[in-house]
């Protein structure tokens, strides 16, 4: 996409001729529409006709195939989920609701672990929609699987005292983890309900058994004194950004897993484990949550290969409720975020990853065998054989996928790698050698469905200088973050090189300095948005963006915003729903028909505490309750959402 003569003006900010970036990346965009459609003309169409404030509200346009015809909402300081005239979001499922029949109403005060391992789980990240049954687009029923990243005790347990958990909330919390299946179904008055009877329902928490699969398993650093055998785990733990495979299962991605370690110091500084674990950012003393005084697995001076066995992609096959969930190795080893898949030209997947952590990298996986459509059972283990690419952004839009494969390149015996199982599990220090592009916090990563692009979203980096911007991390001090999109070469998911281009650099347009980019059209016309997390596509192709930052930088609510990624709407962001006070919207996922848009109300009044909650979402009661909303159009006709 980008020409050669673009390489000056995409070194920005470190330029000596001093060329302000946003008039640089305006060349670009320029001169590429103009190598293109032209689609600047029409651009300049759309900002010219219709598209104007009125009372805060972004008008609306007609509607179009890829566009939208929503009227925009203004950022809120609400406690509660707010959507455009004509839309209803309606609480679907919240924490402590129960997951079988018979269980008593949920009391905050009368929580035990068992009734919990019972219960939809604590704060709610990644998630999906699967039809049931499994193959069809049925947009009336089917399986949501929502993951519980992580738990706020100091908003659950009335009695919480942060400096002396009890062991009975310690195994709330533990079971409140994990991941939630349950079944869903739309009825004749167009409102959604989940079925308490329903047989797919399941709770995952951090104490189911879990295998371990792809080279690392059994590995001499993944074995334990509770498994010898390095090959079984117990639970999987703050599970983020996700995604769904072909073949219709879940793949969750394990994120910040250090912060349940304590105790690095307690490892001798010889022995070479201790660095790995530095490298991922373990405690050295006491962790915040202090579970290691209640159990030695989370004590490193006990337990100093534990921490190996997390920081995976888990697969879950939600249609089975005896399946065994499975901990995929060959994904590498992060801060996971996001497992989102396309198949290549030659039947081969392709799983895009994120590492969310400042200076951190955006990986590919490119499994060895093929996707088979005819047997889904077949497809179930692909993703344990492959090859992990991690991503070299060049400053003149080009990019290619480094392999990290033990024996080549750096990584060999003589450099310390010992096996492909090393370079997996030491994942980072493996990308560190290669050359791979320090990123702005990579969340989820994900393809369009229509235009076969990928956009990759950096959340923020306020650590990033002036001295480390670089075209596809342009911004110094990144408060609000950005998004990028990518062509892979040929359009081919199995691809080694690719292209790239800045689709969106997120701010509040009305503010001097914050220099929002909307993939060319007119920044005075989108919506403020920060810190961009989670996306999702419809069936057209827009963008569908959920933020979790918004009270830190715009000191509001998070929301969520729709962007077409095509057309002349093109980069055209409005803001389509807001969460509610110290809750991120985490995540969002749409059924096939587009008709409904679940979104993940998270952590609601994060920052406050049990006493004085700073929250009362979703009933106005005390504590609030993390959970899943349901958007859809008002009326008994289902209708396309943000059409
Ligand atoms: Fe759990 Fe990177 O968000
Ligand atoms: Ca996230
Ligand atoms: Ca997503």
């Amino acid at each position: 996409m980008t020409q050669p003569d673009d390489l000056r003006t995409i070194r920005v900010l470190g330029s000596p001729e001093g060329e302000p970036f946003f008039a640089i990346l305006e060349h670009r965009i320029r001169r590429r529409n103009a190598l293109t459609t032209g689609a600047r003309a029409v651009v300049a169409l759309v900002a010219a006709t219709g598209l104007r404030t009125s009372g805060g509200l972004l008008e609306p346009v007609e509607a179009r195939a890829t566009g939208h015809s929503f009227s925009a909402i203004e950022l809120s300081g609400e406690d509660e989920v707010l959507v455009p005239p004509g839309y209803q979001a309606v609480s679907l499922i919240i924490w402590g609701d129960p997951l079988q029949p018979g269980l008593p109403a949920f009391d905050p005060t009368a929580q035990t672990p068992e009734l919990q391992m019972q219960r939809f789980g604590y704060n709610v990240d990644g998630l999906f929609f699967f039809p049931v049954p499994a193959g069809s687009r049925n947009s009336q029923s089917g399986v949501l699987v929502i993951n519980h990243e992580y738990t706020n005790p100091e908003l659950m347990f009335a009695d919480y005292d942060a400096k002396r958990p009890t062991r009975k909330q310690v195994d709330v919390e533990l079971a409140a983890h994990g991941l939630s299946v349950v079944a869903i179904e739309r009825d004749d008055g167009g409102d959604w309900h989940y079925d308490v009877d329903a047989p797919y329902n399941r709770r995952l928490t951090a104490l189911t058994e879990i295998a371990i699969a792809g080279p690392a398993a059994g590995h001499p650093w993944l074995q334990t004194s509770d498994d010898p055998s390095g090959q079984v785990v117990l639970g999987s733990l703050n599970n983020c950004s996700a995604g769904s495979t072909p073949w219709g299962t879940f793949l969750t991605a394990e994120e910040n897993f250090h912060q349940y370690f304590a105790n690095l110091d307690g490892i001798a500084a010889d022995d070479p484990r201790k660095s790995v674990h530095e490298r991922y950012g373990l405690p050295r003393g006491a962790s915040k949550r202090l579970w290691e005084r209640h159990y030695d697995r989370f004590d490193l001076a006990a337990e100093p290969n534990e921490p190996f066995r997390y920081g995976w992609i888990v697969e879950i096959d939600p249609y089975n409720p005896n399946s065994e969930p499975t901990k995929r190795t060959a994904l590498g080893r992060m801060r996971h975020e996001a497992a989102t898949t396309k198949i290549g030209y030659d039947g081969r997947v392709a799983v895009y990853l994120g590492d969310d952590e400042r200076f951190e990298y955006v990986y590919k996986f490119v499994s060895s065998g093929r996707f088979d459509r005819t047997n889904r059972e077949a497809n179930i283990g692909l993703l344990d054989d492959g090859v992990l690419y991690v991503a070299r952004f060049q400053d003149d839009g080009a990019g290619d996928w480094i392999p990290l494969v033990y024996g080549e390149g750096p990584l060999t015996p003589e450099n310390g790698w010992t096996s492909p199982a090393d370079v997996l599990i030491r994942t980072r220090q493996a990308a560190d050698l290669v050359g791979a592009t320090p990123m702005d916090r990579p969340e989820d990563i994900e393809p369009n469905p229509v235009n076969g692009r990928i956009y990759a979203v950096m959340t923020n980096n306020s650590n990033r200088s002036a001295a480390d911007v670089h075209g596809a991390n342009p911004r110094p001090s990144n408060r609000h973050g950005h998004i990028i999109e990518i062509a892979e070469a040929d359009g081919d998911a199995t691809a080694t090189r690719f292209t790239w281009e800045i689709f969106l650099l997120c701010g509040d347009p009305a503010a001097a300095g914050d220099g929002v980019y909307a993939a060319g059209i007119d920044p005075a016309l989108v919506s403020p948005i920060s810190c961009p997390d989670n996306i999702a596509f419809d069936s057209r192709g827009n963008l569908w963006i959920a933020t979790d930052g918004q009270p830190g930088t715009f000191h509001m609510n998070d929301g969520v915003y729709m962007a077409p990624t095509d057309g002349p709407e093109r980069g055209y962001v409005r803001q389509f729903l807001s969460g509610v006070v110290g809750g991120e919207c985490s995540s969002l996922a749409l059924t096939p028909d587009d008709t409904t848009l679940f979104v993940c109300i998270q952590h609601p009044g994060e920052g406050s505490a049990y006493d004085a909650p700073s929250s009362s979402w979703p009933d106005h009661s005390t504590p609030p309750r993390p959970g899943v909303v349901a958007v859809t159009k008002i009326g008994a006709e289902p209708g396309v959402i943000g059409s």
